[in-house]
């Protein structure tokens, strides 16, 4: 076999088998099969497209490219939840414990912000002391003694997708349907799951704008899951808006213990029992959806989500603290308010124009070898339908270096629409729609 007749095969419109997938990306990974060859493959492949067969084993093969970890390693029933990506989404920082109260296990391997999204890693790393760079066996026994771990991805696991992904970024082919799914679900596949969520995002913050395309993505990583084996569920949810009312590291971990509390925004709350229970009803917990959200209620009315919070923080360095004082969560040196110019109803809040004003204040990283401050961001204190006063305040900015403030609080401003003249602004539905396959 040679590489140089695979790209032709593809490039000609044929459907490449599991020895010729195998063949490229273990040459890939080895470092036999040189970068230009990967770069006209994937433009083959980004041209022609991929049948659910062909996608289905590139993720397979993608995802054995490095060390994984199977269910019985993590010890029980295994469930993990993926996001495309939001703004002010801090859904992990509950869910996981949520889901661990519930019984399950979860071993979930995560990632750094990147553009206007934030990332799970760095909202718990604003937490002192917490550390993501777990090794191998003390990920596992933390899943199979506590019910959960979170950790940094591994350079071991998933080797071909970080390979892939960045001659893809430069290569003009990152926004290939297939390759996206066979990117998102290697590395859950490799993480062990058996049965997965994913929260596709819709709306101007997130990755998809478009609900046609986020119900194409949910689609797809939904079929290619379950050819796999792995009982798929995708949510697609609301990002026209933030999710909650926080923005920014710190301020998330803040607003993810107050909903762990019970006293956090309704918004994050519901989204995390929504997309629990389908993980709860694949394992058999619960008969059916309706009574799997009754049952994360309950774990998160009665403190036991809470509970699970705290020994993740202790059992990975963190200071637990934090949960009754989050003042020793970073804190910004300034809070500017900004206002509104007139009374009124908000009509829209543009999630991606408050994404890039965190960004500016120094929330997020447009590179990923970019420093971030995990202080600094945006605290939404309205959201669409909500009424505000004359010069009443409508986001607060947390700021500790003020040169991009001018540029946060203009993107701010833009992102607010506010109606003055008492039109019905209705909130979007946050629960768009649901694609389900067992497998
Ligand atoms: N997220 C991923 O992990 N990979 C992609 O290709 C796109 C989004």
């Amino acid at each position: 076999m040679n590489v140089v007749d695979i790209i032709r095969k593809k490039r000609d419109g044929g459907t490449l088998s599991r020895e010729e997938t195998e063949f490229w990306v273990s040459g890939m990974v080895r470092g036999s099969v040189p970068d230009y060859q990967v770069s006209a493959l994937l433009m083959a492949l980004f041209l022609r497209g991929m049948s659910d067969e062909e996608t289905a084993t590139l993720t397979d093969v993608m995802a054995h490219s490095g060390s994984m970890f199977t269910p019985s390693d993590l010890g029980g029933y295994t469930v993990d939840k993926h996001s495309t990506g939001g703004v002010g989404d801090k859904t992990t920082l509950v869910l996981i414990p949520l889901l661990a109260a519930a019984g399950l296990k979860v071993g979930k391997l995560s990632g750094r912000a990147l553009g206007h999204t934030g990332g799970t890693i760095d909202k718990l790393e604003s937490i002192p002391g917490f550390r993501t760079d777990l090794d191998r066996s003390r990920f596992l026994d933390l899943v199979r003694r506590t019910g959960l771990a979170l950790a940094d991805h591994t350079a071991d696991m998933v080797p071909a997708d970080r390979i892939l992904y960045e001659l893809r970024d430069v290569t003009a082919t990152v926004d290939s349907l297939p390759l996206i799914v066979a990117s998102i679900m290697s590395k859950k596949i490799a993480g062990g799951a058996q049965a997965i969520v994913i929260d596709v995002k819709t709306g101007s913050g997130a990755f998809l704008p478009r609900l046609e395309d986020s119900r194409r993505l949910a689609r797809a990583l939904v079929a290619i899951g379950a050819k796999l084996g792995r009982k798929m569920a995708a949510v697609i949810t609301d990002m026209s808006q933030p999710l909650g009312r926080t923005v920014g590291n710190a301020l998330e971990v803040r607003e993810a213990i107050e909903t762990l509390q019970g006293r956090g925004p309704e918004d994050l709350a519901t989204l995390c029992c929504e997309l629990g229970a389908e993980l709860l009803v694949f394992s058999g917990r619960s008969p059916d959806h309706g009574s799997a959200v009754a049952t994360l209620r309950a774990l998160l009315a009665d403190g036991s989500a809470l509970a699970k919070f705290r020994d993740l923080i202790a059992h990975q360095g963190g200071d637990v603290r934090v949960i009754e004082d989050p003042g020793l969560l970073p804190q910004a040196g300034d809070s500017i308010p900004v206002s509104a110019r007139a009374a009124g109803t908000v009509r829209r809040l543009d999630a991606l124009s408050i994404g890039r004003a965190a960004n500016a204040l120094g929330a997020g990283r447009t590179t990923k070898d970019d420093a971030i401050d995990p202080a600094v961001g945006v605290e939404v204190v309205r959201k669409v339908g909500e009424r505000v006063e004359a010069t009443g305040v409508l986001a607060v900015l947390h700021v500790n270096d003020p040169k991009n403030l001018t540029e946060a609080r203009r993107l701010v401003e833009s992102a607010y629409d506010i109606d003055q003249k008492g039109a019905p602004c209705v909130a979007p539905p946050l629960i768009v729609e649901r694609v389900q396959r067992g497998s």
